[in-house]
Order: structure tokens, then C-alpha cells, then sequence
């Protein structure tokens, strides 16, 4: 077992759709790269066997919403028991495109599903288990529609909402980022994607330095 100061670190990337998470998501690998540190990426729901296959389902089917929130919690307890804590141990830091704070934002603030009760499972599932950086891209809701319709890429249900259940979404994100000020960084999506990346490669280098992480090259 690794001392608290060899062991990963959990990074989660959250927020709307077309706020540039992925390419922010690669620049932070490369950089944790250079500095020699390991890194897997991943993304929920998924990152397992059982979580893709939970993806499939969750992303196609309309189903009740307490249904909804229970499967993303067991794709993501199988993730956590499966592919992060491992990593985790070995020393790996993990990467991940979306964590719990997507499930606050999407099946409570949009969706319906009791806060409190989303507050319960998580300590029922995870207990206590937590990113220890969450990085929030924020952007209006109708630039975030803008730029995924330019995308034009694949589409699951939740891309099919209203804006009205975006405005929900964001408002959920917000408000967890107002709970949770330590670990979740928010930053604005709406700038420059060079200004953004660079804003994210600092708040990464604070955290490193307020963490005393050492590189290892
Ligand atoms: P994502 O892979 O970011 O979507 P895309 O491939 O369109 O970029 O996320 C998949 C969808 O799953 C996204 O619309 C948000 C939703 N989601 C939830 O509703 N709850 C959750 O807990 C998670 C992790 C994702």
C-alpha cells in the first residue's frame, strides 16, 4: 500500500456538453505525462464492462428517474471498486469525464430526483469516496446548444432535452460547486479554448503545489 503521498490523485471533469471538456481533458493528461506521473483516462457512465453496458442503457432509454439515478450509481460504484481505487493505489492519477457531481446536476436539479435522497445514495455507495479536484466548465445555456449543434455529433436522450432542463442542469452544477468550494474549481467555459486550458494547467499547478506533489521527472 502506498503512503497518502505516492498515491493518485482523482481528477473529475463536469459541466454542460460543448464546453470543451474534452480537449481539456488531453492537455491535463500531457501535462501529468511530462511531469512523469501515470495517468488513465476514463468517463462515466462507463469505464467498466458493466458501466458501458449501463451506458447504453441509460443514454437510449426513457425510464423512471429514481431508476436513472440508481444506474448511474452502480456504474459508478463499479467504476470506483474496479478502475479508480486500483489506479489509485498503484499510484496512477485518474482522469474522468464526469463523476457524481453529473448526477446532482442531471437526475436532481433537472431530472427531479430528491436532493437529500441523491445525498443518501452517495453516502450509501461511495462513502465518502470523492474526486480531489473537480474542474467545472460553466457556460450559458445557449452558447453550450450553439456549439454541440455545430458539432453535430451523435446524440443521446439528454441532448434531446429543452433548454429549460439545461438551465436546471447548470443552476445543479452550480449549486454543488457552492457546497463543495475546495475541490470544485469553476471555470469559464466561455472564453478562448487556449485561455481556458490555460486557466485549468494553473488551478492543476496549485493544486499540485498546495498538495506537495512532487513530480517524478
Ligand atoms: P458525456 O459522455 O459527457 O456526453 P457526450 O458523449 O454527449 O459528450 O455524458 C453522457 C451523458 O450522460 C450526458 O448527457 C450527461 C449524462 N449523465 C447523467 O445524466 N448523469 C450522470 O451521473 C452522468 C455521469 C452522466
Amino acid at each position: 500500500m502506498l503512503n497518502n503521498q505516492n498515491r493518485g490523485r482523482l481528477i473529475s471533469f463536469e459541466g454542460v456538453d460543448g464546453a470543451g471538456k474534452s480537449s481539456h481533458m488531453a492537455r491535463v493528461k500531457a501535462h501529468l505525462e511530462s511531469l512523469g506521473l501515470t495517468c488513465v483516462q476514463t468517463r462515466e457512465p462507463g469505464g467498466t464492462p458493466v458501466g458501458e453496458a449501463i451506458r447504453a442503457l441509460v443514454l437510449h432509454h426513457d425510464m423512471d428517474i429514481n431508476t436513472e439515478l440508481l444506474l448511474m450509481y452502480a456504474a459508478r460504484r463499479q467504476h470506483v471498486a474496479e478502475l479508480i481505487e486500483p489506479a489509485l493505489s498503484r499510484g496512477a492519477w485518474v482522469i474522468t469525464d464526469r463523476f457524481e457531481d453529473s448526477s446532482f446536476a442531471y437526475q436532481s436539479s433537472a431530472g427531479g430526483a430528491v436532493w437529500e435522497q441523491c445525498v443518501a445514495l452517495s453516502k450509501w455507495a461511495l462513502q465518502g469516496f470523492e474526486p480531489d479536484l473537480t474542474f467545472l466548465f460553466d457556460l450559458p445555456v445557449e452558447v453550450s446548444k450553439a456549439r454541440v449543434q455545430a458539432r453535430g455529433a451523435d446524440s443521446d436522450k439528454f441532448e434531446a432535452k429543452p433548454d429549460a432542463y439545461f438551465e436546471d442542469v447548470r443552476a445543479g452544477f452550480l449549486k454543488r460547486a457552492q457546497l463543495n468550494p475546495r475541490r470544485i474549481r469553476v471555470i469559464n467555459a466561455q472564453e478562448p479554448e487556449e485561455r481556458v486550458g490555460e486557466r485549468v494547467l494553473a488551478e492543476l499547478d496549485h493544486f499540485m503545489t498546495t498538495h506537495q506533489v512532487k513530480a517524478k521527472a
